[in-house]
């Protein structure tokens, strides 16, 4: 937003967070992020304060960007929302405009609404499409900018704000707005577990995914994005957001059993890695692991699909080995997963080794400096990242997935 020439001000409830930010230091992985930080901390337009209500006293807009975490029911939890509602109710300038960025149910613009209780304010749904790791240029060039309120005047208010990126501005009532944001991340879950079944029927009919989802994808209908088999979709959004779909979808009296097929595909695709990767290595044998955040470029663990899979490793006995280029030092939750600093490091002593996440880094190892580590000789590679023919020469057997 500052780079687009808003005057930002960002207030966060973990001062050490601020205090970083202030500084220019950035405490996720997100290519690109810390330059537009720096630019937008020197140019004045961008700063950081701690506490909401230092934020919002001459805001014209003040987005609500907070987590909505899976609730225990499924349902998603809006306190934070509503606790950031609260703090800065009556501080609000006359007029201005709540926008609500969060992934929040249908119907939480009302909520907010109702917690604000300042009928000169409007609150408008703007919900987000950036994916973790291609973030800044998510923001930069999107697809669409989605805006939905009650009241259209607002609406083309916060629609404006995006003018500058060109992008259409599609104007929605604030229901449909909520909704989108499900219904995209619904979609896309959709279609990784329909490429991951359709990956298991090549398996058993000798086809190769890779053909058959470029052959779909040529149609302009299905589209060539979003076709990747793996070994499950995970993070810190599909996981919560489908659940959360299932529960919206449960209030308002329908039975989405396709959206469930979708979920319970997924856990059956953990499920099929997880025994691929466990017959290889041998009863307690030991799993040397590329890979641990849920997908590349970021350091996110939430949700990860490497840790599914680690998790059915540990019941099923098996003792692990993992490197992945974020994840420095021990994971609290997996006290006897051994963090090793490099892939070479991971095989060693190591009965299979498996590819959970796709990091560039691990297409470039020289299959010929591992096979003597790896007991079994075999890898199992979720991710077909691989180059398989270097890795058979080199005297592996090697397992992708749909082909
Ligand atoms: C997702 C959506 O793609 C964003 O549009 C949305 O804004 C975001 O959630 C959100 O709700 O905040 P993200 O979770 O960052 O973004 O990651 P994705 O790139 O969508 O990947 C999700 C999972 O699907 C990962 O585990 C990834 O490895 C997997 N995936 C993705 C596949 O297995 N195959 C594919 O072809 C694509």
């Amino acid at each position: 937003m500052a780079s687009l020439g808003h005057s930002v001000c960002c207030a966060d409830v973990d001062a050490k967070k601020v205090e970083r930010l202030r500084a220019g230091v950035i405490p996720i992985v997100e290519e690109g992020l810390e330059r537009l930080v720096a630019e937008g901390l020197s140019s004045g337009r961008l700063t950081f304060v701690l506490g909401a209500e230092n934020a919002v006293r001459s805001a014209e807009f003040v987005f609500l960007c907070v987590p909505t975490p899976e609730g225990a029911d499924g349902q998603a939890d809006l306190s934070f929302v509503e606790t950031a509602a609260q703090q800065i109710r009556e501080l609000l300038p006359r007029n201005s405009i709540v926008v609500n960025k969060s992934t929040v149910p249908v119907g939480s613009t009302r909520v907010v609404e109702r917690v604000l209780r300042r009928p000169d304010v409007s609150v408008v749904s703007n919900p987000e499409f950036l994916r973790e790791g291609t973030a800044v240029h998510d923001f930069l060039h999107p697809d669409r900018v989605v805006v939905g309120a009650d009241n259209l005047e607002a609406a083309e208010r916060v629609g404006r704000l995006y003018e500058a990126l060109g992008a259409p501005i599609l104007v929605t009532d604030a229901a449909s707005a909520e909704t989108i944001k499900y219904a995209a991340n619904a979609f896309l879950a959709t279609k990784i577990s329909f490429v991951n079944a359709i990956a298991a029927i090549c398996e058993g009919v000798g086809a190769d995914v890779r053909d058959v989802m470029r052959g779909i994808g040529y149609d302009r209908r299905i589209g060539n994005e979003f076709l990747r088999p793996g070994p499950g979709w995970g993070g810190s959004c599909f996981p919560k957001d489908t659940l959360a779909l299932l529960k919206i979808a449960e209030r308002a009296n329908y039975r989405f059993d396709l959206l469930q097929g979708v979920v319970d595909v997924n856990l059956q695709q953990f499920d099929r890695m997880a025994s691929r990767i466990s017959a290889a290595a041998g009863k307690g044998g030991t799993v040397a692991i590329w890979g641990l955040t849920f997908k590349a470029l970021t350091d996110d663990l939430r949700d990860s699909p490497a840790l599914e899979i680690i998790d059915r490793l540990l019941s099923m006995g098996h003792k692990i080995r993992a490197f992945d280029p974020t994840v420095r030092s021990g994971l609290e939750s997996y006290p006897s997963v051994q963090i090793c600093s490099s892939e070479v490091e991971a095989c060693e002593g190591a009965d299979v080794l498996a590819v959970l996440t796709e990091w560039e880094n691990f297409r470039w190892v020289d299959p010929t400096d591992i096979v003597g580590l790896i007991t079994s000789g075999h890898v199992v590679d979720t991710r077909n990242l691989l180059d398989r023919s270097a890795w058979l020469t080199a005297g592996f057997t090697y397992q992708g997935v749909g082909r």
